[in-house]
């Protein structure tokens, strides 16, 4: 901290709650002395809860009991720096792996791949689908044309279409399974279907769809999937903890992050590093007063299509007049702040907020999060991350490769726009 500002944090430390108020009601102090006055982040805090979320809960799919788990932990955590907490329940459709796909080449050779199940895929009959494969580029309408598909196996290459594009237009042709190969180097990653999809659909690592490629170009290829899904109606639910506002209670600011991962991922950066950014904020904030109500929310279900967000963003009452979205905050080379247009909206506070404290931003367009169903309520949002770090949404997505530091500075950048968003009066 700057040699000026100790004495501000001195006087911030003197003041207590009600001294604070009386400060902050007197216009005294801007919140952008405020937030230079804050006591920094703690990266230590906040790799704590990381742990807790990632390794003793491990993957908290949406409508498991690890996901209830990790709420009542996020519960915990608010109630004890003094928050209200609000449990807001909501139904979706539940997609479960009862086991890990399995997807062996049976001839020419015998191959043991590395598949991982889309969201919301199908499953095959628990003996498998044994078929030959079908090559058809990435998965086009055009690209199945004059192609003998019915009862095949369709091989497509990752990218341009959806993914649900992909299998619909696969099973229209009669594929009995849909393989999609990655477009980059690395584990296949997970992604989702959008919605229930009876075909079985899996990714491969781009170098294991090539290497099928290239087996096809000698003799027919056959394989066998094994995929065991279960679609159900479930429950999940967000966690709020929250700073009613002083003079505008009406209008609120959310901070939030998901706190659900995908199967099979500890999620220590895809999400427990934003929800342990969110709750550093929370702690910090917890004797500062605001005009505007605060939310600090955990979001449910965002990996099967931004469902907790897009639930609070509905019914949740009260005009949001912000958010800042926090999700994959703990590896990466620099902190990024995104919006769909990558620009407007709050990227320009963050800069500003970020030159106060010296922190190096960069702007992006990238990212699918839960920012994007308050964009579309018409809510003005930033979203806060540090890049792809190249394991998220794997099984090696630990805590081991979570940079303390990164998570300080993003419950840092966070706690400073909130107090210039939320008001100091
Ligand atoms: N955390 C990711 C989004 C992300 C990826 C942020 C890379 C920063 C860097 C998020 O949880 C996610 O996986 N989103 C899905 C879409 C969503 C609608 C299920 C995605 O990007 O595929
Ligand atoms: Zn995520």
């Amino acid at each position: 901290m700057p040699e000026h500002n100790r004495g501000g944090l001195r006087a911030f430390a003197r003041a207590g709650r009600a001294g604070m108020t009386a400060i902050l009601l007197a216009g005294a102090l801007s919140a952008a002395a405020i937030a230079q006055s804050l006591p920094a982040a703690s990266g230590t805090a906040a790799l704590g809860h990381v742990t807790v979320l990632s390794q003793q809960i491990g993957p908290r799919v949406a409508g498991t009991p690890e996901y209830g788990r990790a709420a009542d932990y996020v519960a915990d955590q608010l109630q004890r720096f003094g928050y209200q907490v609000d449990r807001q329940a909501f139904p979706f459709v539940g997609f479960e792996e009862m086991s890990a796909p399995a997807l062996v080449v049976t001839a020419p050779v015998q191959t043991a791949l590395h598949p991982v199940t889309l969201l919301y895929s199908g499953p095959t009959p628990a003996r498998g689908v044994e078929a030959d494969i079908v090559a058809a580029g990435i998965g086009r309408r055009d690209d199945f044309a004059g192609k003998q598909v019915e009862g095949h196996v369709a091989l497509v290459k990752r990218g341009e279409l959806r993914f649900s594009e992909k299998a619909s237009n696969a099973a229209a042709v009669g594929a009995a399974a849909v393989i999609i190969y990655n477009s980059q180097p690395g584990p296949a990653q997970s992604g989702t279907l959008g919605a229930p999809t009876a075909i079985p659909t899996v990714m491969i690592p781009q170098q294991e769809g090539e290497r099928l490629l290239q087996l096809m170009a000698a003799s027919s290829v056959r394989v066998r999937l094994t995929v065991n899904t279960l679609v159900k109606p479930r429950t999940s639910e967000n966690v709020i903890g929250i700073k009613r506002g002083t003079t505008k209670p009406d209008e609120i600011l959310v901070v939030g992050g998901h706190l659900d991962s995908v199967p099979f991922a500890p999620g220590a950066n895809d999400n427990a590093s934003g929800v342990a950014a969110m709750l550093e904020v929370a702690r910090l904030l917890a004797d500062v007063p605001t005009a505007r109500t605060v939310h600090f929310v955990a979001f449910g279900a965002e990996e099967v299509g931004l469902l907790g967000s897009d639930y609070y963003a509905r019914n949740r009452a009260g005009t949001k007049i912000g958010m800042i979205n926090l999700d994959m905050v703990g590896d990466g080379p620099v902190m990024l702040v995104a919006n769909s247009a990558g620009s407007g909206g709050l990227l320009d506070a963050a800069e500003r907020v970020a030159g106060r404290l010296g922190l190096r931003l960069e702007r992006s367009r990238s990212g699918s999060s839960d920012h994007v169903t308050f964009e579309r309520a018409g809510v003005p949002v930033v979203f806060i991350h540090t890049g792809d770090d190249g394991v998220y949404h794997t099984p090696m997505d630990l805590v081991g490769h979570i940079q303390p530091q990164l998570l300080a500075q993003a419950a840092s950048l966070a706690a400073g726009l909130v107090l210039e968003l939320a008001g100091s009066r």
